[in-house]
């Protein structure tokens, strides 16, 4: 399927300095948009970024009939630009949109978006530490009042030039304080916690508001079972450090396979760290906090990349303090960033370059 450029290049207003660049609010001039009616995904185009126009009964407005993708473009270090693992996002996006009761976008239509989205904006990837973020999202788009699945949807692309998702990592890696939910649960088996539905956000925003006014910049959740094990995040998967063996929760039904996580396990071999998948439940969390048989922890994924945790607060009250950041995720950091940037040999194939370097001098 050709995708017609219709985009307006023009260059950044102001040097992308990535110490500089919040978050999630800059965006690039140009967007990928495609439609979906009568069965077929249709007019796939470069184009302006500008507002939808939406009819108020969109599907997606009422049932929440939205996914969403999240990866990055990474300035390597001869000038070439290249994403991480797409195809591991052109999987997930498939699963979310198939739990979704959604059509799924063909592989080969979300790796051309993602990559020519790079491309017209190569002279928008900041500079290591910094990147381009790309955000496919899928929305139901039919007006219709009436819980069923959509006829009609919309697969659109964003590109936001980004610095570090925590202000508290601006340099690196950095380290953050995460509030531990024993209240509020993000996901329950057989529900939609191992994809990337938009809704799954929605049921922790209250939860996310409380935790920054203890100063925490993220929550860590628990699963559903009597032990309560931990889970995940509401943005990341998190990783601890036992006896020097790195620990993670198994991906399950109500846990994201996120990428970063997969990489960092593959990465942690390579590096002769051991690694396990292992669930820890609130109390033998507690109690190793407490001991110090944990020594380390820290969030992972494309937008935290890996960032230390220097203190885990219950809703009770209690704080435990970690050494962060710690030596392994240190490591660990270094190895994962040396890969994406382009600093260390891609081992396992998983840079995919869109832009060469020749054409950046
Ligand atoms: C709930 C949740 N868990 C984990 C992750 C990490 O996934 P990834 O490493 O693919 O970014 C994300 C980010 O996408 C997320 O939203």
């Amino acid at each position: 399927m050709t995708i017609q450029d219709l985009s307006q290049r023009r260059p950044p207003q102001a040097e992308l300095d990535p110490s500089k660049i919040a978050f999630g609010k800059m965006f690039a001039p140009n967007m990928f948009v495609c439609e979906y009616r009568e069965g077929q995904w249709q007019n796939p185009r470069l184009e302006p970024l500008a507002n939808f126009n939406l009819h108020p009964a969109a599907i997606v407005l009422h049932y929440a009939q939205a996914i969403f993708e999240g990866l990055k473009a990474f300035r390597q270090a001869d000038g070439s630009i290249a994403l991480f693992r797409p195809e591991k996002n052109a999987q997930r996006f498939h699963d979310s949109a198939v739990r979704m009761c959604m059509p799924p976008v063909p592989e080969e239509l979300f790796l051309a978006a993602v990559s020519e989205l790079t491309r017209i904006h190569e002279d928008h990837v900041p500079r290591e530490p910094g990147s381009l973020y790309l955000r496919p999202v899928l929305i139901g788009t039919e007006a219709c009042i009436g819980v069923r699945a959509s006829s009609e949807y919309l697969f659109y692309a964003l590109a936001l030039p980004s610095g570090a998702y925590f202000p508290e990592a601006k340099n690196g890696l950095g380290s953050v304080d995460v509030l531990i939910s024993e209240s509020v649960v993000r996901a329950a088996p057989g529900g939609t916690g191992n994809v990337k539905a938009a809704a799954n956000y929605a049921v922790t925003l209250k939860i996310i508001s409380d935790a920054k006014h203890q100063n925490c910049a993220q929550v860590l959740f628990l699963d559903v079972s009597p032990e309560h094990r931990v889970e995940e995040m509401g943005g990341m998967n998190i990783m601890f450090v036992e006896n020097g063996t790195l620990m993670t929760p198994p991906i399950n039904s109500t846990t994201l396979p996120g990428v970063v996580r997969d990489s960092i396990l593959v990465l942690a071999q390579d590096l002769g760290i051991p690694t396990r998948e292992f669930a820890y439940p609130a109390a033998e969390l507690f109690a190793k906090l407490k001991s110090g048989a944990i020594t380390e922890s820290f969030a992972c994924g494309t937008a935290a990349t890996i960032t230390g945790i220097a203190h885990l607060l219950t809703e009770r009250g209690e704080k435990f303090a970690l050494p962060a950041p710690g030596p392994v995720s240190e490591k660990l950091y270094k190895h994962l960033t040396g890969v994406q940037y382009g600093r260390v040999p891609d081992l396992h194939g998983w840079r995919r370059t869109v832009v060469e370097a020749h054409s950046l001098v």
